[in-house]
């Protein structure tokens, strides 16, 4: 991703629950903002490029849509990267109320992307503070549109421009109105997949070294299966082709089976560990659409080890 622009798969995410918010009933995440963050060029500009890529990768699918909009929405409802980034949405924002009835006062939101929580959420926000964080190219591009649309920007919102493969989360951090005496809650949805195992544990490492006893982190993953050939769902190994042609290739996944110890060295423990499955049993079982849990995608939740009070 280069440093002066806005994260193509971004914007897909943004899209994804503009649609999904618009279009299907019952809603699993209601992003009723989405759209207008987005904005209506950007949107149309994402459509023409998804019809296009379903065109030329599976022209007799596409030849069988008698129009546009059913084509969409089986892209949407049967692709890999709606169901992960609905899901792991809705799991986030219900631990993060939790983790505020257990007395968190600070949000972290890393790789925020296009997430209009601040302005879907005016009544959480007013008792929090909220650190949007975010590669620089597309933390200036929210500002733009922010500004663009006009929507009021609360004293409690603060945006700070970072890359985690080349800065410090405790230096970012340390250098902005965080409060490590104050228990946080941080979200880092769709964004490990883009970086080393390394580089995620050193971010993890980072989060447990600065956050106050009661913090906790959620994120979303792969699993290791995904990225082998033989073993990866034809629509993970689709979703991971489109975002390497949207270079933002994916790189990496964990083993649910090693991630607790893995989260142990950094001094984190991992209360929970969704799995597709769970996912599925959670958020999408019953539904009538085809909608479904994503093969290999997790969400997991992790606190701060009691080992570090
Ligand atoms: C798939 S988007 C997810 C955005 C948002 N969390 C969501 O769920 O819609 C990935 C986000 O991670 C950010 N990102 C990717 N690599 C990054 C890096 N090395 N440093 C900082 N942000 C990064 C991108 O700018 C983008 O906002």
């Amino acid at each position: 991703m280069k440093d002066e622009q806005v994260s193509r798969t971004a914007q897909m995410t943004a899209y994804s629950r503009g649609y999904h918010s618009r279009n299907d009933t019952p809603v699993i995440f209601d992003d009723f903002l989405a759209f207008d963050m987005l904005g209506h060029e950007e949107r149309r500009s994402l459509e023409e490029q998804m019809l296009a890529m379903l065109r030329s990768a599976n022209p007799e699918a596409a030849a069988a849509f008698n129009d546009d909009e059913s084509a969409l929405n089986w892209l949407m409802q049967s692709g890999a990267s709606a169901p992960i980034v609905l899901g792991r949405a809705r799991y986030a924002e219900e631990l993060l109320k939790q983790a505020m009835e257990q007395g968190a006062r600070q949000y972290v939101m890393l790789g925020a992307g296009l997430d209009t929580f601040a302005f879907r959420h005016p009544e959480l926000l007013a008792d929090m503070q909220l650190f949007e964080l975010d590669h620089q190219g597309t933390q200036a591009h929210k500002r733009r549109r922010l500004e663009e649309l006009e929507w009021e920007i609360s004293n409690n919102l603060y945006f700070i421009p970072v890359d985690f493969t080349r800065t410090s989360l405790i230096d970012v951090l340390r250098e902005s109105a965080f409060d490590p005496q104050v228990p946080a809650f941080f979200s880092w949805l769709g964004v490990t997949y883009y970086l080393t195992q390394s580089e995620v544990m050193a971010t993890l490492r980072d989060i447990a070294a600065i956050s106050a006893p009661g913090s906790s982190v959620v994120f979303d993953y792969l699993d290791t299966d995904a990225y082998v050939y033989r073993l990866a769902a034809p629509r993970v190994q689709r979703m991971i082709e489109v975002v390497r042609l949207l270079e933002e290739q994916m790189l990496s996944g964990f083993n649910p089976f090693s991630l607790a110890s893995e989260l142990e060295r950094v001094g984190m423990t991992l209360v929970e560990d969704l799995s597709p499955a769970d996912i599925h049993k959670r958020y999408f079982w019953g539904r009538t659409d085809h909608y479904r849990a994503c093969e290999h995608a997790h969400f997991a939740y992790a606190a701060l080890s009691k080992a570090r009070y």
